[in-house]
């Protein structure tokens, strides 16, 4: 296997001092970290603040009421921020010098918890308590947000009257574009064109495109859907997508076509990633079926040295895969409409990770053996349709949980978060070196050019082969838990699980935000931000920056462009607990509110970048 982490970090701990007690940190974050405890509130290292701008209920669109907790209703959650927030994108508005004062901040909604929306409700009982209105509203909380926001006085605010105020939903118009657009498998009763979606769910992370629209990612969409699957035309590829009839939502009791046996075809629809303009209010979003259909955590582009769009993007679920999109065409930086439609027209890859080091991008090609006739795919769209059986059958590498994969500007290496994986029980290939693996792990991917340090406009992402190594083995280094950091992790750092979504900031440093689920309790340690060296001395220590309240994940780390400010969501703050009886009331801490997922602007009060 590649073990990177282990060999620059003997250096660095020879470099770092020889006599105990005379050591210096040798991460290039020097800032004094937060209790690594868990709290009903949130904790930020000295010298930084961390104020919530906005979060679940507050106004998005203008003239939307206050609100109300006693009488929520679809059309007000409509114009108001949706729960459960993800994704973040910045992207600055047009005024040159104040571009990282003044943007949109574009946020997606991933899921709905009913049992701390309304009281009343428990997790076990949410499905059959809810009603009609109930479902509209959390349709209404799901998809994404579109916000301006401004710095004065060093605070940030959201600009209550601004035309880019948006909402996207679960009934959103959206086009399908690309090779599955107006397929059969696409086709149903409402939509006889297959071209024309109703919304966008599970939106988890998603990325900003070099050309300036943002794409979001629908993850586990099959959660949605009630009725047999086995019953219908598509019982194998919903079998595959994982529909059993046994939905987390109760949509398809009011809604024909979250119900297969009604609308069998309706679950092809979702899937995919989706484009958005947040420039343009009005633009409708663009699912994009040449990026293939599975559960997509998130999709980043970096540009290929030949101007190339190339899109990663992972399959979040256990022993799934990692894919790249290469678009045909060449990114234009002064003609935004043609950018528009980079990624119709491509190549879909999916990787092979051999133990040599070496990563192989397989192409998800229909015509070729096993993507023909003879495997049941009698055109791209079958393949796109059927994204995971094609790439069974190419003999991808399964992984731990792909969640954000993202390329690092600077040294033009891509950065895979693998989140967990307890449903791995073979043994060690490599890429994926622990079975089971509870805490996940950081692979980092070496494209051709990206060998050297700061090499990023000539890194071969469209190639079809690159090199591999692992960054950092997460879990506790003082447990047996074969972690694997920077040996002055224990000193100088906090230890990390379940590695999820990441961001990086202008010097190439990795920022990991983490989400341990139902294992945050077990692990005794709270989810947050975690700013990590790649190169240098400090590789693979990871330093705690900003600690999540007590049941919350960490989303979305996303800095603007001078790196003064990171924006980061706290998602499910109280999860596993209910609105009667909430484990914590953060971020109002008002006993008649349950919490409230929301975003958070972390700054510092000298104005200096996050992490100098
Ligand atoms: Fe929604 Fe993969 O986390
Ligand atoms: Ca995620
Ligand atoms: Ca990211
Ligand atoms: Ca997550």
């Amino acid at each position: 296997m590649g073990g990177g982490a282990m060999g620059l970090a003997a250096a660095a701990t020879l470099l770092s001092g020889p006599a105990a007690g005379a050591r210096t940190n040798p991460s290039s974050l020097k800032f004094r970290q937060p209790p690594h405890r868990i709290s009903d509130t949130h904790q930020i290292a000295s010298g930084y603040r961390a104020d919530v701008l906005i979060g679940w209920g507050d106004a998005v669109v203008a003239g939307t009421p206050a609100h109300d907790l006693e009488n929520q209703t679809a059309a007000a959650q409509s114009g108001q921020f949706g729960t459960n927030n993800d994704f973040i994108g910045y992207l600055p508005l047009p005024t040159e010098s104040r571009q990282s004062a003044h943007g949109l901040l574009c946020v997606n909604h991933e899921y709905a918890n009913a049992e701390l929306m309304w009281p009343g409700l428990t997790r076990s009982d949410k499905f059959e308590k809810m009603t009609a209105a109930m479902a509209a509203v959390e349709m209404a909380a799901h998809g994404h947000s579109v916000i301006e926001v401004k710095r004065h006085a060093g605070r940030w605010s959201v600009t209550s009257d601004s035309r880019f105020a948006r909402r996207i939903t679960a009934t959103t118009p959206i086009r399908i574009s690309g090779p599955a657009a107006g397929h059969a498998r696409l086709k149903t009763a409402a939509d006889t064109t297959g071209k024309q979606a109703l919304g966008t769910i599970n939106n988890c992370a998603g990325g900003v495109t070099p050309w300036g629209t943002v794409l979001i990612a629908e993850e586990n969409f099959h959660g949605y859907f009630t009725g047999d699957p086995e019953g219908t035309p598509e019982a194998m590829n919903h079998a595959r997508m994982g529909l059993k009839g046994r939905p987390w939502y109760a949509w398809g009791r009011f809604d024909a076509r979250f119900d297969v046996s009604r609308e069998p075809r309706e679950p092809n629809r979702f899937g995919w990633i989706v484009e958005i303009d947040p420039y343009d209010p009005n633009a409708v979003p663009v699912k994009r079926t040449a990026l293939g259909r599975f559960k997509h955590e998130g999709a980043n582009v970096a540009l290929d040295i030949s101007g190339r769009a190339v899109a990663y993007t992972g399959d979040d679920q256990a022993n799934e895969y990692l894919y790249k999109f290469v678009s045909k065409d060449r990114m234009e930086p002064a003609r935004r409409d043609a950018n528009r439609r980079l990624l119709d027209k491509g190549t879909l890859f999916v990787a092979r990770f051999d133990s040599d080091g070496t990563l192989i991008w397989l192409p998800l090609t229909w015509g070729t053996a096993p993507l023909d006739q003879a495997n049941g795919f009698a055109s791209q769209a079958d393949v796109l349709i059927e994204t995971r059986r094609a790439a069974d059958l190419l003999g991808a590498t399964p992984m731990d949980r792909p969640e954000d994969v993202e390329a690092n500007p600077v040294n033009g290496r891509v950065y895979v978060m693998l989140t967990n994986n307890t449903r791995r029980d073979f043994g060690d290939d490599g890429a994926n070196p622990r079975g089971p693996n509870p805490h996940g792990h950081v692979l980092e991917i070496i494209p051709p050019g990206a060998e050297g340090e700061g090499a990023n406009n000539s890194v071969g992402h469209a190639s079809p082969q690159a090199s591999w190594r692992i960054l950092l083995k997460a879990g506790d280094p003082s447990a047996a838990h074969d972690a694997e950091y920077h040996p002055a992790t224990a000193e100088f750092g906090s230890w990390l699980a379940a590695p999820d979504n990441c961001a990086f900031d202008n010097h190439g440093r990795l920022w990991i935000a983490t989400d341990q689920g139902s294992k945050q309790r077990r692990n005794n340690i709270p989810d947050g931000l975690y700013g990590c060296d790649v190169a240098g001395p400090g590789r693979a220590l990871p330093r705690l920056l900003f600690a999540c309240p007590k049941g919350a994940e960490m989303c979305g780390p996303a800095f603007t462009p001078d790196n003064t400010t990171l924006f980061c969501a706290v998602q499910h703050p109280g999860e596993g607990s209910t609105f009667d009886a909430p484990s914590t009331r953060w971020p109002d801490f008002d006993p008649r509110r349950p919490p409230r997922a929301g975003v958070v602007a972390i700054t510092r009060p000298d104005g200096k970048p996050i992490g100098e």
